[in-house]
C-alpha cells in the first residue's frame, strides 16, 4: 500500500508563492498520474506570517512542520519588513525552522544541464558537465553563536557582535553526511574553512581530518581555505566533487556555484536532520534563491529551482527515485526545446513566464510518461 505523503508547504514572500505554485502543480501531477497520494497542507512563513499572525513563524505552523514528512518552502523576506528588529524579521522564520527541526545538513547541488551550458556567465568549457555538491552546515556557526547583538558603547559608538562557534559533534555530523555522499559520487571531499585565521576553522579542519581517518579512509579529502575555494570555483569548478563547509561560507559559496548553472533560479536544496531508526528524517526543501523583490508579482521568476527541490524531496524523503528522475528529465527536455524564463534567456530562445514554464514542464512530464 502506498502511504500518504504529508507535505507542509510554506510559500512565503515575493516570488515564493509564484514558484511554489508551479511545484504544487507537479505534486498534483504525481498524485494523479503516478497514483502516489499527497496530503498537502499550507501555512505561512516570513513576511506573510508577520502580516497574518504578527510573527515570522507561528507556533502552530512550527508544530505542523514537526509533524510533516517534509516541508517545501518558497522564499522569505522583502523590503516591506526590512526595518523590523532582528528577532522579528522574516528570515527568522526560516532560521527557526532550520534550528528547531535540527536540519544541520544543507545539500546544495550545482549541476549544469547540457542545454544551459551557454547560459552561465562563465565560458562553456569551464562549466560543461559540472556536477558538484555543496554540503553546508546549517544550524550552527556564526548564524546562531552567542553572544550576539548590537550594543551601545560608553563613548556613543555602537558595536555589532556575532560569534562563530562549532563543537566537535556539530562538525562530525555534517562531515558524515558529506563523506557518505562522496562515497556515492566521485569519492572526493573538499573541506573549506579559514583555519589560518579562526580557531573554529582550525577545529573544523582537525575534526574533519580525524573523521576521515577513522571512518572514511576510502574517501579522498583535501582542505582548502574558503577564499581559495571561491577562486577555484570560477577557475576550475569541475575539480570539485563534494564541498563541505560551515554555515556562512556555505551560504556564499552556493550562490557563487549557482551562477555556474546559469542562474540562482536553477539551484535547489535539501536541508536534512538525523536519520531516525524508522528510516525517516526531518527535512525541508527550498530553492537557494530569495524572494527576488525586483521581479515579484510579475510572473517572471524561474520556478525550476523549486521544482528541482521537490525532486530532491522525492529522493531524500520518499525514496521516489523514478519520479525524481522523471522531473529532472522533464526540466532538461523543456530547456533543450529552448523554453526559457528571463534569467536563463539566450538569443533565439523563447522567453516565457513562470506559469508557462510550469505548463511546459507538466506537458513534458505527460510526454515522458505517455
Ligand atoms: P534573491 O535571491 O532574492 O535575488 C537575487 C537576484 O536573483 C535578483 O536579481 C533576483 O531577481 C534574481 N533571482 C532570484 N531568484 C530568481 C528566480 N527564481 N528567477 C529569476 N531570477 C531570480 O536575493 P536578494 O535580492 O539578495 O534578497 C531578497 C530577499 O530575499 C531578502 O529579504 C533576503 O533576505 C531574502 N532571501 C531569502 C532566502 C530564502 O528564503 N531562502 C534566500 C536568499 C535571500
Ligand atoms: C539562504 C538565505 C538565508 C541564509 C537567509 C534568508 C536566512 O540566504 O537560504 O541561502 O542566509 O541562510
Ligand atoms: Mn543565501
Amino acid at each position: 500500500m502506498t502511504t500518504m505523503k504529508r507535505v507542509l508547504v510554506l510559500a512565503g514572500d515575493g516570488i515564493g508563492p509564484e514558484v511554489v505554485r508551479e511545484a504544487l502543480r507537479v505534486i498534483d501531477w504525481i498524485d494523479r498520474r503516478r497514483h502516489v497520494p499527497f496530503d498537502v497542507q499550507q501555512g505561512e512563513v516570513g513576511g506573510a506570517a508577520i502580516d497574518a499572525h504578527g510573527t515570522p513563524l507561528a507556533d502552530a505552523t512550527m508544530a505542523l512542520a514537526q509533524e510533516a514528512d517534509a516541508v517545501l518552502l518558497g522564499a522569505v523576506g522583502g523590503p516591506k519588513w526590512d526595518a523590523l528588529p532582528f528577532a522579528q524579521r522574516p528570515e527568522r522564520g526560516l532560521l527557526r525552522l532550520r534550528k528547531e527541526l535540527q536540519l544541520y545538513a544543507n545539500l546544495r547541488p550545482a549541476t549544469v544541464f547540457a542545454p544551459l551550458v551557454d547560459a552561465s556567465t562563465l565560458k562553456p568549457e569551464i562549466v560543461r558537465g559540472l556536477d558538484l555538491m555543496i554540503v553546508r552546515e546549517l544550524t550552527g556557526g556564526i548564524y546562531f553563536g552567542e553572544p550576539r547583538g548590537i550594543e551601545l558603547l560608553p563613548d556613543g559608538q555602537r558595536r555589532g557582535i556575532n560569534t562563530q562557534v562549532y563543537t566537535t559533534s556539530e562538525i562530525h555530523r555534517v562531515g558524515r553526511v558529506a563523506f557518505d555522499l562522496a562515497r556515492k559520487r566521485g569519492s572526493k571531499v573538499c573541506s573549506a574553512d579559514k583555519a589560518n585565521v579562526m580557531e573554529s576553522g582550525r577545529l573544523w579542519r582537525e575534526e574533519i581530518q580525524k573523521l576521515r581517518d577513522e571512518s572514511y579512509s576510502d574517501v579522498e579529502l583535501e582542505h582548502m581555505y574558503a577564499d581559495a575555494v571561491a577562486m577555484e570555483l570560477l577557475r576550475r569548478p569541475n575539480r570539485f566533487d563534494v564541498i563541505v563547509t560551515d554555515n556562512l561560507f556555505g551560504d556564499i559559496l552556493s550562490d557563487e556555484a549557482a551562477m555556474m548553472t546559469g542562474s540562482l533560479g536553477m539551484l535547489p536544496s535539501a536541508s536534512l536532520g538525523d536519520q531516525r531508526a524508522d528510516g525517516g528524517r526531518k527535512a525541508l526543501y527550498e530553492p537557494v534563491h530569495g524572494s527576488a523583490p525586483d521581479i515579484a508579482g510579475k510572473d517572471l521568476a524561474n520556478p525550476i529551482a523549486t521544482i528541482l527541490s521537490l525532486s530532491m524531496m522525492l529522493r531524500w524523503s520518499f525514496d521516489m527515485h523514478t519520479e525524481a528522475d522523471l522531473i529532472e528529465q522533464a526540466v532538461e527536455g523543456v530547456l533543450a526545446s529552448g523554453t526559457r524564463t528571463g534569467d536563463i534567456m539566450a538569443p533565439g530562445m523563447a522567453r516565457v513566464s513562470t506559469t508557462v514554464m510550469g505548463d511546459s514542464i507538466l506537458h513534458e512530464l505527460d510526454k515522458l510518461s505517455a
